[in-house]
């Protein structure tokens, strides 16, 4: 079984040869084999080993290298070995890999990090290690690759990291240590990495940072450090990260953000979501004048001041979301006046100040929902110079129980979307203003229906509203795709229902709604709507039967059609070898 799978893909990967040679426009002619199931024997017996440029073996069964297993292919540039239980490579298994600049040896059992070569492989600019299960690195780990600049180390059992390891591959770009089990990093860790650009240690236990730890690393440009345990920023003090442009910091235990008001700050995407902060001061933010993005979603911050935002003229994305803002600060948004998308969304929001966005001419996305409030008044004030269908609002999940006409009509001209559902409308008003709403105000939400006319639970888009004496009630949207779902559940059995005789109208029994997801004390039934809105159903359920007749006929005679072609051809092939 395992040597005939083999052969497949051998044989696969030679026609694919094939092509490439045929295709290729280049002189050097250059040999890729890709293999799944293989194992480290079959490697060896391939045809023209020394002009392998590229070999992939996937899934495979290499357990070991064994020395000097790879001197024949003189030419290899691309080698990846993955998840094919790699456990021992013996200390000069990669003897002769002058050529290699790019190596995978992700998802095997490697437990240690050699030179694995009596010479260094000073093409090599990449190496993943990926998934394997290196618990140490040390002084002599990565002697061998002195051009390194792409390392990953991502998903093994690192604990700690002996000093200096990484002052051998001095030109190292990338360095990704994240989903390993590192609590502290010490100062000598990155020593010396000048030119390290990107270093990712998002998912360890990260607990402490030590004050110089990048004292060297002058053109770090992005630092993953999410999902960490880190409890305080100190070690950002250090002026060498003043030049960072990404920064990652959510989901730690942050409880204070100011060692952003100490300096100015380069970063342009900054990620404080789910920390702890509770608050931000005036000055908290005020070396963030770059900040692009600001992700503050998921803390608990209760107060912000109204200064807070601004040093941050540029501005575009702000994520409060899931804080535990009570109230937000009249003329927050005053300076940050590139803003497009802002989230206040799950707060316990009871009101917002009529004119907050008034000076956003470039809010695209507001997202306000599950908060408490009752007024829309703010619609009205927002800026004047916003485009027409230019604005996605999510108000849904809030106390709302009516919108004013002048907001109504702000919304029809500058909304492209407005989520309405989950208010508390009053039913008159909810009447009214369903009739003129455009298709982009989504009030209606999702409920289940228990019907006596149907054994199928049914889906139907409703809305909540309450009367005077805050009785719940529940408007059924669209009670003619209601009753369509009837009949698809029996066409089964009732196939000569498509006939299309004037079906029998449903009995006019109103539905029981479920228990978990409506009070059923209060319901008032809005039966006249039901009856009109039924009918209404029932006429397009008579177009609809139309339709399929139609469609029916045309797919009959479009088989007629393709059958006589078919014949046609045929007749005309026979023909044309009489010929010959
Ligand atoms: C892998 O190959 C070795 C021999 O080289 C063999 O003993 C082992 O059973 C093989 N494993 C699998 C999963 O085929
Ligand atoms: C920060 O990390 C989290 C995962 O921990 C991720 O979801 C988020 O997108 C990252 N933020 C940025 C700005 O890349
Ligand atoms: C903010 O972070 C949360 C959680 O990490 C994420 O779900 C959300 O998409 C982020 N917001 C933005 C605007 O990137
Ligand atoms: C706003 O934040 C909430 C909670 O973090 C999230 O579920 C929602 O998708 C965000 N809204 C937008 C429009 O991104
Ligand atoms: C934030 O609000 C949540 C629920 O709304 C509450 O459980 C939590 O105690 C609040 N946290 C603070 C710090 O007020
Ligand atoms: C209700 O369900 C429809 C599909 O059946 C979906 O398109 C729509 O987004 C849902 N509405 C809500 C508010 O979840
Ligand atoms: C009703 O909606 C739920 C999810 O909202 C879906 O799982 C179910 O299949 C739908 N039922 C019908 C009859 O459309």
């Amino acid at each position: 079984m395992a040597t005939s799978s083999w052969h497949r893909v051998l044989v696969l990967t030679l026609i694919f040869l094939l092509n490439c040679q045929q295709h290729s426009a280049t002189p050097s002619k250059r040999i890729i084999y890709r293999f799944t199931d293989c194992t480290a024997e079959q490697l060896l017996h391939l045809p023209k080993l020394s002009a392998v440029f590229e070999l992939s073996a996937v899934t495979c069964n290499i357990t070991t290298l064994p020395n000097a297993y790879f001197t024949r292919f003189s030419a290899l540039t691309v080698l990846e070995l993955r998840e094919s239980g790699l456990a021992t490579i013996e200390d000069y298994a990669l003897s002769g890999l002058d050529q290699l600049q790019w190596m995978s040896l992700a998802g095997n059992y490697i437990t240690k990090v050699k030179p694995w070569a009596r010479e260094p492989l000073k093409a090599l600019n990449s190496l993943d290690l990926e998934g394997n299960a290196i618990r140490t690195l040390n002084g002599e780990s990565f002697i061998c690759y002195p051009n390194l600049h792409y390392l990953s180390l991502a998903a093994n059992l690192l604990e700690r990291i002996s000093s200096d390891v990484f002052a051998y591959v001095p030109h190292l770009k990338h360095l990704n240590l994240a989903q390993n089990r590192l609590t502290v990093i010490g100062s000598s860790y990155f020593r010396g990495m000048q030119h390290l650009a990107h270093l990712a240690l998002h998912h360890n236990a990260i607990e402490r940072i030590e004050a110089d730890s990048f004292e060297s690393n002058a053109h770090l440009r992005s630092l993953r450090l999410d999902g960490n345990k880190l409890k305080d920023l100190e070690f950002l003090r250090n002026r060498a990260l003043t030049r960072l442009l990404n920064l990652n910091l959510s989901h730690n235990q942050i409880e204070t953000l100011d060692v952003f008001a100490s300096s100015e700050w380069a970063v342009i995407d900054l990620d404080v979501s789910h920390n702890r902060l509770e608050e931000l001061k005036g000055d908290t933010l005020k070396g963030l004048a770059g900040v692009v993005h600001l992700n503050l979603s998921g803390n608990a911050l209760r107060l912000l001041a109204t200064s807070c935002l601004d040093k941050l003229i540029n501005l575009e994305t702000i994520d409060l979301s899931a804080n535990n803002l009570t109230q937000v600060p009249v003329g927050l948004f005053d300076a940050p006046t590139q803003l497009q998308r802002v989230n206040l969304s799950r707060n316990a929001l009871p009101d917002i100040h009529a004119t907050l966005f008034a000076q956003l001419p470039y809010l695209r996305l507001l997202d306000m929902s599950h908060n408490q409030l009752s007024s829309g008044a703010f619609i009205v004030h927002f800026s004047p110079l916003l485009p027409r269908s230019a604005l996605t609002l999510d108000l849904s999940e809030n106390h709302l129980t009516r919108l004013d006409t002048d907001a109504m009509d702000a919304l029809h001209v500058c909304s492209e979307r407005v989520e309405l559902f989950g208010n508390w409308w009053h039913c008159e008003w909810l009447i009214v203003e369903l009739v003129r709403a455009p298709a982009h105000f989504h009030f209606g939400r999702n409920y289940s229906l228990v019907a006596s006319w149907s054994r199928a639970l049914l889906n139907v888009s409703g809305i909540d509203c309450y009367d005077v004496e805050r009785k719940r009630s529940i408007v059924v949207l669209d009670a003619g795709r209601l009753w369509e779902q009837r009949h698809t559940v029996n066409t089964a059995e009732q196939t000569t229902f498509l006939d299309p005789a004037m079906p029998t109208p449903p009995p006019l029994v109103w539905p029981r709604v479920r228990m978990d997801r409506f009070d059923s004390r209060s319901i008032i039934i809005w039966m006249l709507i039901a009856i009109g809105l039924a009918f209404t159903g029932l006429r397009i359920l008579r177009q609809l039967i139309d339709r399929r007749e139609q469609a029916k006929r045309l797919t009959k005679l479009r088989e007629m059609k393709t059958k006589e072609l078919v014949r046609l051809t045929t007749n005309q092939l026979t023909v044309h070898s009489d010929h010959r």
